[in-house]
This record gives C-alpha cells, structure tokens and sequence, in this order.
C-alpha cells in the first residue's frame, strides 16, 4: 500500500479506538477523531489527535470525510450494546447500519485507500455451529446488533466490488484491556475487575460454564496496524482460538485483586451462547497475525489499570 499520512478513527474516544488512536500518532500518523461520547470518554482523548464530536449518524459526519480526505478510516463507533438493539433496533440500525454506509459512501467519494471496520465475531454465530468458527462458515447473527455488523461488511464489500475501495473487516472475539467500560452491559473482565477492585458483589451468569473466546487489547491493535499495511480485502478473524469458561475468568480476577470474592451466581441469561471461539489461522496467513499476549499477562495489564482508576 502507498504511504499512509492521515487516518480518521470514529469512536477513537472509545476502548479499542482509542489504543488504535495512540498507535497511529507513535506511527507519525494524523489523525482525527470522529466520536460522540455516547460511550467513550475525554479523558481517552489522544492529545495529538483532531477532535469532532460528532455522530457517525449526522449528515457532518460525511462532510469531515470529504474535507479531510483521509488516507485511511478506522471505523470503531457503533452502539455497542446488544440488549439496547434488541430493545430498540431502529436506533440501533441508524447508528450502526446507516452510520457505516454514510462512511463507505463518504469513503468512495474521498478516494480513501481503505476501511478498516471493526466487526463482530462473537456476534455472527450461535450454539448451532461448534466453535472455533472460521470466516467460510455461513454468518447468522441473530441480534440487531450482529444483523448491523454483518450488514456494515456486505457494504464494504459492494462498495469495493463498485468502486474499487478496499477493506478490512476484523471480527473481534471479547477483547479485554485498560480503557474498557466496566459499567456497560459486555466486558465481563472489565465489570469483574471494576467491581471487585471497589469490593462490590459480582455475580456470574448462569454456571459459568459458557465460554468465551478472549483477546487482549493490544493484539486487536497489531491486527488494526497490519490490516493497515497490508493488501489484504476481506473478513478476518481476531481472537485466540481457545475458549476460557467465565467462572474461570472470576477465579483468575479475584485472585489478582486479593481473593476475597465469593462465588455467587445470578439465573442464565436467556438466549446467551454457551460456547464461542474464532478460528483465526486467515488472519495469520494474510495479515502475518497472530496473538501474543497470555491471558495471564494481559488480566494482570488490566487488573492493575484499573487499581489506578479512582
Ligand atoms: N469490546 C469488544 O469485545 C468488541 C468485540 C467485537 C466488536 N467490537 C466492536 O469494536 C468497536 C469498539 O468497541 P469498544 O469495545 O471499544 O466500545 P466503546 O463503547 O468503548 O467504543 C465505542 C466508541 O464509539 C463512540 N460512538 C458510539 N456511537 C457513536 C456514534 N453514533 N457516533 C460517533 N461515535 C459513537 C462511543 O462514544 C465510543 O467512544 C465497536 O464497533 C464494537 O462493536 C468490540
């Protein structure tokens, strides 16, 4: 790929936007961030970076696009939350749906050299199919949530099939790491570890046998940077492969903030997948990606981020 100078990240206020953010400046890259706050936060804020608070949803956002014409965009905005697009999927779809096209469009106008699209892997499958799951197995996302994501990919995709714009779609596994959100409805490590640092009750869902496929925040910036580089179009896969039990995920965080919580359990969530992993050998193959961080290392990162919240 040719030189890339400037970048825009939308929702570079946020948990993963944010760390991409921080590796594009160390990379001597501009960059300009598009975020309305919903979730992220100032304090987050690069900076070195251009700030415009905004909605990927408002008809200014194109309008930066244009007028920045950026090398490359980092799309990481969206209503994170699954139960609120359940409740609500035409909010949902405006922000995650329309919001996504009016980028790609936007996109294809500014002649930007390439999207790199944070998607869902967690998202796209169910307990019908046994995990690992690779990107050859048919998407069938059964939340709004899942439904935007897989619709933001097809787009991208028409729109490098119609207008040559290349793209990257990383599904993420559950990613972990300082910065996340431990008051959001996901995250599970950050609410853990959030809550049991303040010495709050933390309660598992159902047995705490379902899996979850987990990934630390610095190896999801590594695939961003390489997906960047690289020629590669398509949809990749970013986790680890292995599935770790969420009352594994308890035993290990409460070890690490003084072993003092006890094992309580709240009923099953209706509808939760009990297993999930990605199957990630694509990305390895066409990106040079693979993870690097154990998941020890990485809990002990982020137990100790957020002892040094207030
Ligand atoms: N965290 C995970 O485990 C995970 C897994 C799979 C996919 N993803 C995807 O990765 C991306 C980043 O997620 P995150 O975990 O960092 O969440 P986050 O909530 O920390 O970040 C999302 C950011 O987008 C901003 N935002 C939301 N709606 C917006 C809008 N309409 N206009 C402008 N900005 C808006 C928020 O203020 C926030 O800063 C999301 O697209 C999410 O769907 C995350």
């Amino acid at each position: 790929m040719t030189k890339i100078k400037k970048a825009i990240v939308t929702g570079g206020a946020g948990f993963i936007g944010s760390h991409i953010v921080d590796a594009l400046i160390k990379r001597r890259i501009k960059v300009a961030v598009v975020d309305d706050l919903s979730t992220g936060q100032k304090k987050n804020l690069n900076p070195n970076a251009k700030f415009f608070q905004v909605s990927i949803a408002s008809p200014q956002f194109p309008q930066i696009i244009k007028k920045l014409k950026p090398d490359v965009i980092f799309h990481c905005a969206a209503q994170i939350n699954v139960r609120e697009s359940v409740n609500d999927p035409l909010k949902d779809a405006r922000q995650n749906i329309l919001g996504t096209l009016a980028l790609a469009q936007a996109a294809a106008d500014a002649n930007v050299k390439k999207i790199i699209f944070s998607s869902s892997g967690g998202a796209m499958f169910s307990d019908a199919i046994k995990p690992p799951y690779s990107e050859k197995q048919e998407a069938q996302p059964v939340s709004p949530y899942g439904i935007a994501k897989r619709a933001g990919e097809m787009y991208l995709d028409f729109f490098h099939q119609t207008h040559g714009l290349p793209y990257v779609a990383l599904r993420y596994a559950n990613v972990y790491g300082p910065r996340q959100n431990d008051k959001g409805e996901a995250g599970v490590i950050a609410i853990f570890a959030g809550r049991m640092l303040k010495g709050q009750p933390v309660k598992i869902n159902g047995t705490g046998r379902q899996t979850r496929d987990f990934v630390y925040v610095d190896d999801v910036v590594k695939a961003n940077m390489l997906a960047m580089r690289k020629n590669a179009t398509g949809i990749f896969h970013v986790g680890t492969g292995r599935q770790t039990e969420i009352k594994t995920i308890f035993k290990k965080i409460n070890a690490l903030t003084g072993g003092l919580m006890p094992q309580r359990h709240n009923a099953a969530q209706p509808g939760e997948v009990m297993r999930s992993a990605l199957d990630c050998r694509k990305a390895k193959q066409s990106l040079a990606w693979q993870p690097s961080v154990k998941m020890d290392e990485g809990l002990k990162k982020t137990v100790e981020w957020f002892r040094k919240q207030k």
